[in-house]
């Protein structure tokens, strides 16, 4: 099986990657731009036997078209995916994340080639803190910020191509995800390398918001049973029961490091920052028979902090720079 995989030298993407050369006899094409966010050293352990690296965009028409012809299946990972940066800059997001996936669209509507689109359980908005209610399938859409507006837009691409012009896709919509290969600008990354570089790590605001932790291998095996045994049309829920406050998270952060539980600094919070995130994946559980690995998130996390500690080459040239535009925005 060929399968094109768009944002490979990303975060999730290349855990993906990872992922299918571990488990299956897939060979993979990796389609990515390399922004900021793409880092060819997070692929360079596979054999290249199994793996093509294309640097390319995805709003590149003809390039585009050629690679999906030349795939059995098109997993799109590739997008802008920082909320900080979305609110400093959209236009990137609308670029790649909703012209992007038309692009890929309509090569998939011309070929007929198997689609995958991965997004973000911030399609839906956020909860309060005591709803006891979880984002499903049918929660209606509700994006906060320029970078969830855009998912959200690309998601209904989807569903309308699906719908208009029969191609042949699902959706998945995961929660947030930790692990390897995560770029410094986010929450977890960042925080565990401020503490190596001896800076106190930031919390927006309260630190009382809710996210749901998610391993990206976890996030991985679902997007491959998807792909495998989806129902097209359907979107599926991807979560891992996982909600943590931002403050507990950063406590245990630094609890694991060494570090008293309360040396970090509150920040300037994010505008319009969404509260909460919980995903009832049930409906992908019981269609599919997933479950996630990653039970324990502090072995998870730890395991994460020393792949900080042991891999600083993969890291360090960004930092910088990562600081720099935080502090300017008082983050
Ligand atoms: P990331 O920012 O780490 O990686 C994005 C990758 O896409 C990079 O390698 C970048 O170079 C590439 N890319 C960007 N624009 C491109 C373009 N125009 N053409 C080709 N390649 C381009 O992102 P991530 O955190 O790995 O997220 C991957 C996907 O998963 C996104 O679609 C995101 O919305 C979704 N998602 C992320 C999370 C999370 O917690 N990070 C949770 C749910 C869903
Ligand atoms: O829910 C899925 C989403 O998770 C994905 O769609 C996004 O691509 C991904 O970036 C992530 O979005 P968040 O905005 O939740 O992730 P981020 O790592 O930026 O922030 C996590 C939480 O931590 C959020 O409440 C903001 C807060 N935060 C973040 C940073 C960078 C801090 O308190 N301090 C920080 O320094």
């Amino acid at each position: 099986m060929e399968i094109l995989v768009t944002g490979g030298a990303g975060f999730i993407g290349s855990n993906f990657v990872h992922y299918l050369i571990a488990n299956t006899d897939a060979h993979v094409t990796v389609l990515d731009a390399l922004t900021y966010a793409g880092n060819q050293k997070s692929l360079a352990s596979i054999a290249p036997e199994r793996l093509a690296f294309v640097h390319g965009n995805i709003c590149d028409v003809d390039l585009v078209n050629t690679l999906v012809e030349a795939s059995d299946a098109v997993v799109h990972f590739a997008a802008e995916s920082h909320n900080d940066n979305s609110l400093a800059n959209p236009r990137p997001f609308i670029d790649t994340n909703l012209v992007g996936t038309y692009t890929l669209l309509e090569a998939v509507r011309r070929s007929g080639v198997r689609y995958h689109h991965i997004s973000t359980d911030e399609v839906y908005g956020d909860l309060e803190l005591d709803d006891p209610q979880r984002f499903t399938e049918t929660t209606p859409y509700n994006p906060s910020s320029p970078y969830s507006a855009t998912k959200a837009g690309s998601d209904l691409l989807v569903r309308a191509w699906v719908r208009s012009f029969g191609v042949r896709a699902t959706i998945s919509n995961c929660s947030n995800n930790y692990g390897p290969y995560q770029h410094i600008e986010k929450f977890i990354p960042r925080q565990i390398t401020n503490v190596i570089c001896g800076l106190r790590p930031k919390l927006y605001g309260s630190g009382q918001n809710v996210r749901d932790w998610i391993h990206a291998t976890d996030h991985s095996s679902a997007v491959w049973q998807i792909l495998q045994n989806g129902r097209i049309g359907e979107t599926y829920l991807i979560g891992a029961d996982g909600e943590m406050s931002n403050r507990a998270v950063l406590s245990l952060i630094l609890t694991l490091m060494g570090q008293p539980a309360d040396a970090f600094d509150h920040v300037s919070d994010r505008p319009g920052h969404d509260m909460r995130y919980a995903i009832d994946s049930r409906h992908l559980r019981t269609q599919l028979g997933w479950a996630p690995s990653f039970s324990d998130f502090q072995s998870g996390l730890a395991a994460t902090i020393e792949w900080y500690r042991d891999n600083e080459d993969w890291w360090r040239s960004a930092k910088q720079a990562t600081e720099a535009f935080y502090a300017a925005r008082g983050q």
